[in-house]
């Protein structure tokens, strides 16, 4: 007969798991309200493991829990000393960087209702002079999808605004009953998606979390355990351009370890720098970014028999790319094309040989060079996989028009590079032009079409698109496409991401 105490412990270590938050000791409490709210007719340690057994053939646990389990409270320009410190130093700095590019790329990590990037996009309004000659991104994410679909919405009611009266200015807000609605001007900077950073794929071209100005990962960390907060920290260390910066919650900062940042003191706000000569690293980060920590793996006693739980690591490290060092040349060596994204393009001993050079050029930032040297190639069959690697190395250096160029000339020569369409998605999504990363999707799938990965890109675009019943068609071809697969192999072209993983977020988006 099953204990209560050891099926609240197995509920435990599977939320835990699933969410990187803390429910030892006395935070168990917390679990145990949630559950119970969300699920009021298991009581017994019988019903808590019938629970289990639904989050596992379902993929997880979170969707019914996450509205009782995460604290979505947020606020506009909460913390005015971030924002004066942002106003004043950190934004003027990135727009002094930037000055060439006249681009701007934030992230929004556990953005909640969306007030956090909305608050952003009002700032950037406020100091671009020029707004209309600037390209801004601003990217909010969370796990919760009701909050997500409010932090669309746009509208909010006066408790969103304790600390600022920003309401009143009709250039931002116009009154909707007894709320006050963000005028479209505004939102258009701004995206969200659903992204999980205990599991989901990041640094990633696709998801636009690759080459950013600044990162902003406020009161997140507070309810997770200290290892899982120490490797999203150094994910989104390899997030960052070098130079860009990282800002935690005003209680975080002494729990946080940032050791690979420089920090940066303002009045009463301190920033996390990337350094700047850090470009060696950031390249070679890439390639093997840091991975998460495997929380828990849940087994059942005698007991209860079931089917393996959700047990982590869904987020794989990547397989380490051999063709880094000059060592082992050989048109074995695997995957070659790691940067940031696991796929696998072959690389010949010269190619290895010119890429490590091109690194060191990147490394230097000696751009032009760099270009030439992949010029030189004359094979175009040689040349296209490397202007790819290229490319997604310039992204990871926010040097996004040049990488964008890139890409281009890349597709010109080789349009059947599945990588490179699904890169193109990815940069059209982040620009807004849906049109373009629904036909890039498309050719991917043209290129593939049983590339479970590019159907799940074009449902996310068709989603955007407001088109639920086509999205829904894509991810059902998602699912039939990876049912059965091995969830802890690699899908195709994923980014890291395993077929457990992608099920999971497919079973999640079509509930929804
Ligand atoms: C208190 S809110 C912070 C909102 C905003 N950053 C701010 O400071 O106002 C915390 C948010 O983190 C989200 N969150 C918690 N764990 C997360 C995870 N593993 N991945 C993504 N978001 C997460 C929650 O859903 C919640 O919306």
């Amino acid at each position: 007969m099953a204990t209560d105490a050891a099926a609240w412990e197995r509920l435990r270590l599977c939320v835990e798991a699933e969410t990187g938050m803390d429910f030892a000791g006395k935070r168990l409490g917390r679990l145990r309200d949630a559950v119970q709210k969300a699920f009021p007719r298991h009581k017994t340690a019988a019903e808590l493991d019938q629970l289990l057994i639904r989050w596992n053939q379902q993929g997880g646990c979170l969707d019914q829990l996450a509205a009782e389990l995460t604290v979505g409270e947020s606020f506009f320009f909460r913390n005015e000393h971030h924002f004066r410190a942002l106003r004043e130093q950190v934004i003027p700095e990135i727009l002094r960087d930037n000055a060439d590019k006249r681009e701007i790329r934030i992230w929004s990590a556990g953005c909640a209702t969306g007030e956090e990037p909305y608050s952003l996009a009002i700032l950037l309004d406020q100091i671009l002079r020029d707004r209309l000659s600037w390209r801004v991104s601003i990217l909010g994410t969370d796990l919760n999808h009701g909050f997500l679909e409010r932090a669309s919405e746009a509208c909010y009611r006066p408790w969103s605004f304790r600390q600022t009266n920003i309401y009143n200015d009709r250039t931002y807000f116009t009154p909707d009953g007894d709320a006050f609605r963000l005028t479209p001007k505004m939102s258009h900077w701004v995206r969200f998606a659903y992204l999980n950073l205990v599991k989901d794929v990041y640094p990633s071209p696709l998801t636009g979390t690759l080459g950013l100005d600044l990162i902003l990962f406020r009161n997140v960390a507070i309810y997770l355990k200290p290892e899982v907060t120490k490797a999203i920290i150094a994910r989104l260390h390899s997030a960052l351009r070098p130079g860009g910066w990282l800002l935690l919650g005003e209680t975080e900062v002494s729990i946080a370890p940032v050791g690979d940042f420089q920090v940066r003191r303002f009045e009463q706000a301190t920033f996390y720098q990337k350094p700047r000569d850090g470009s060696v690293l950031a390249v070679g980060e890439l390639s093997q970014p840091p991975p998460l920590p495997v929380l828990a793996t849940v087994s059942f006693g005698p007991e209860v028999s079931l089917p393996t739980v959700p047990s982590l690591p869904e987020w794989m490290p990547l397989p380490k790319p051999k063709s880094r060092t000059n060592r082992e040349p050989s048109r074995s060596v695997g995957p070659m094309l790691s940067v940031a994204t696991g796929s696998a393009v072959n690389a010949s001993p010269s190619e290895t040989t010119t890429w490590n050079r091109i690194e060191r050029m990147i490394a230097g930032r000696n751009f032009e060079e760099a270009a030439r040297t992949i010029e030189r190639i004359g094979n175009p069959s040689d040349r296209a996989p490397l202007r790819l690697q290229y490319a997604r190395a310039l992204l990871a250096c926010a040097e996004i028009a040049k990488a964008r160029q890139m890409l281009e000339m890349c597709l010109k020569e080789a349009p059947l590079l599945i990588e490179a369409q699904l890169l193109q998605a990815g940069f059209a999504e982040e620009a807004g032009d849906l049109a373009l990363a629904e036909q890039a999707c498309r050719r991917a799938l043209y290129i593939d079409p049983s590339a479970p990965i590019a159907h799940f890109h074009l449902a996310l675009i068709l989603e955007r698109k407001g088109d639920r019943k086509k999205a829904a068609r894509s991810l059902a071809t998602t699912m039939k496409l990876i049912e059965g697969k091995d969830p802890h192999a690699l899908v195709e072209h994923g980014e890291g991401v395993c077929n457990g993983r992608l099920k999971e977020m497919v079973s999640a988006l079509a509930n929804f």
